[in-house]
């Protein structure tokens, strides 16, 4: 197979191409020959013309590239090494929703012959490659997993908005369903990956390392926002508390802030839902992504004590909230806490403005109920800095003076203004 892929006999595929697969996709194209397969038409038109629709791609990553995109399975059956990269949600309950997951393995089941490969690269729970997806790839292919066709798992380590760990650049793990195809998926992810690949001893293994990479990350900052509700209650300043420990060589850099995206805030979920038809009821998870979700509201509830304080009347207020992504200088919106506290200042009777350079008004709309304004005024209550955007550090006292009313309350989510700010009510994380 990897051979056969080196001179273009075999093609590879990439199913889903969102954050993770045009990525992936575009760097196996600059080497082999590719099939990228989508189900939205729209998206799959917009990569036809070199433009990636999530943002995170400059034009010239799709020059020199030897890719077919489409959505139609006939073309898909041309390809023998089939990555799926398809999102892995969560439902409104906080339960795994594996529509996509399935929906994709049924497209490759189509076109799956016998000695083809596929690899899963979306973030699941250990188990649900052999459990719920190879049945589906067997049931539509009609073919039988290990004799006919070679299963592998290998997750994916890029961070939106990152342009230093790209897909080419991070080691990536891989696993497969024997030590053979394990070999052959490596030497295939070696063609586009420099620092090479680490190989898992199982799918199961592989599938746990993933889940565990984000899940510390959640526990982590859980334990840095309630180590932050503690101080602020000391009247510390818990980045000022982080910024003295951290001097010590094994303290671990985390911040507290709030955790959205579809990635740190989603995953745990998984493991925890696995985890609970294993019969264990985890606690230490679940605490963390109980504190994470909460941040939004607890950062509302103290905004509007400051104002209160200030002898503000809260149906008079007008708040700016600066940022509305999950995280800075992207421009996704999926899962972002800012939402939370926009929605609880907004039950309090405080007016919420919000701008942000990257977002897109309609999306905001459709998604939270509410739209961007074009730019700030100048008569505001309380100013949110929710999201630490480039152009957001660069801002000074003297600008946010400029927004605000007298006795105005500064809120600074992530700290950036932290030792900056002497002529306003100041609050961080
Ligand atoms: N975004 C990240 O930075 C990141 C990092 C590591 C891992 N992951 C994981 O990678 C996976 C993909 O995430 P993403 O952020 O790239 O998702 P995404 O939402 O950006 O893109 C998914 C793409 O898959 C397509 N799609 C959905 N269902 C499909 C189907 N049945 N068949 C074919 N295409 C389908 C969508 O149209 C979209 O183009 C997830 O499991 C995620 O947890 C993401």
């Amino acid at each position: 197979m990897y051979n056969s892929i080196l001179k273009k006999e075999a093609k590879v595929a990439v199913i889903g191409l969102g954050y993770v697969g045009l990525p992936i996709a575009l760097a196996f194209a600059k080497k082999v020959s590719v099939i990228g397969f989508d189900i939205n038409e729209q998206r799959v038109n917009m990569m036809k013309q070199g433009i990636d629709p999530s943002q995170e791609l400059e034009p010239e990553a799709f020059i020199d590239c030897d890719i077919k995109f489409t959505t139609s399975i006939e073309e898909l059956r041309e390809a023998r090494f089939f990555i799926v990269a398809v999102p892995t949600p969560i439902d409104d309950h906080n339960l795994p929703d594996l529509k996509p997951l399935i929906g994709a393995s049924k497209s490759v089941g189509k076109a799956l012959k016998k000695g083809d490969f596929v690899v899963y690269e979306s973030t699941v729970y250990p188990g649900c490659t052999e459990e719920d997806c190879i049945p589906v790839l067997e049931e539509v292919s009609g073919l039988k997993f290990n004799t006919d066709f070679k299963v592998g798992y290998s997750p994916e380590r890029i961070n939106p908005g990152d342009k230093e760990h790209t897909i080419t650049k991070i080691l990536k793990v891989v696993s497969g369903c024997d030590n053979d195809s394990a070999q052959t998926i490596a030497n295939v992810y070696k063609i586009i990956v420099e620092p090479g690949v680490h190989i898992a001893s199982s799918i199961k293994v592989a599938e746990a390392a993933k889940i565990i990479e984000n899940t510390q990350r959640d526990v982590n900052i859980a334990l840095m926002n309630e180590l932050s509700m503690i101080f602020s209650k000391m009247g510390i300043n818990t980045y000022e508390v982080l910024q003295a420990a951290g001097t010590k060589w094994n303290f671990l850099k985390f911040y507290p802030g709030l955790v959205g995206g579809h990635c740190i805030g989603v995953d745990p979920y998984y493991l925890t839902y696995k985890a609970e038809s294993l019969g264990y009821h985890s606690k230490i998870i679940n605490s963390g992504r109980y504190i994470n979700d909460s941040m939004g509201a607890y950062i509302a509830a103290q905004t509007v004590k400051k104002l209160s304080a200030a002898k503000k009347n809260l149906n008079d207020c007008v708040v700016l909230v600066m940022g509305a992504t999950f995280k800075e200088d992207v421009s996704d919106i999926r899962n972002s806490k800012v939402a939370d506290v926009i929605k609880e200042l907004k039950t309090f009777g405080v007016n919420v403005e919000v701008v942000d350079p990257h977002a897109e008004s309609d999306e905001l709309m459709h998604e939270y109920g509410f739209g961007l304004i074009e730019k700030p005024n100048n008569n505001y209550d309380a100013v949110v800095v929710a999201v630490s955007h480039a152009p957001y550090k660069l801002l000074n006292e003297n600008y946010f003076k400029s927004l605000m009313k007298p006795d105005a309350v500064l809120v600074d989510i992530k700290g950036i203004y932290r030792g900056q700010i002497n002529n306003l009510t100041y609050w961080s994380l």
